[in-house]
């Protein structure tokens, strides 16, 4: 069973957000499975970076897609994402200094929790506000909408 699943509740119905959350379930499994196996501080290194520089690049997809939809919402967040994002960097200083306490278990949980709590509260909101708002901002911007949509 992986550590952290995707599960049918999971889906938010905009197709670039639910293969971003896939893909940064998969590296939080990745990362899970290299610490379980052992692997070498220098693999460990390398999963942890493609996790972060994927957290900063989905942050930047979802932020750009709430200011082309007017999100009235965006700015808690945005504090949400900035929160993760830095405590990913921390986890990946004291990596640095420490690899076997950086990457324990109760972080990687920490980790996982994050983005389930996440997921839930903040892009649910806003699947329902794309959702709730279609028609208007079909009028607005169109090609956010047909992105969107996708
Ligand atoms: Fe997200
Ligand atoms: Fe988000």
């Amino acid at each position: 069973m992986p550590f952290a699943e995707w599960g049918d509740n999971c889906d938010l119905g905009i197709e670039a957000f639910d293969r971003d959350h896939k893909r940064l379930l998969a590296l939080l499994n990745k990362l899970h499975h290299a610490v379980e196996a052992g692997h070498s501080q220098e693999v460990l290194a390398r999963v942890l970076a493609a996790l972060n520089i994927y957290v900063n690049f989905h942050f930047t997809e979802e932020e750009e897609l709430f200011l082309r939809t007017n999100y009235p919402d965006y700015e808690p967040h945005r504090r949400e994402h900035r929160k993760l994002t830095a405590a990913v960097e921390e986890i990946r200083q004291d990596f640095e200094k420490s690899a076997s306490d950086a990457l324990s278990q109760r972080v990687l949980e920490f980790l996982r929790g994050w983005l389930y709590d996440h997921h839930i509260r903040f892009d649910r909101a806003f699947a329902a506000y794309l959702e709730a708002n279609r028609a208007t901002l079909e009028l607005q911007d169109s090609s956010a909408s047909a992105r969107a949509a996708q």
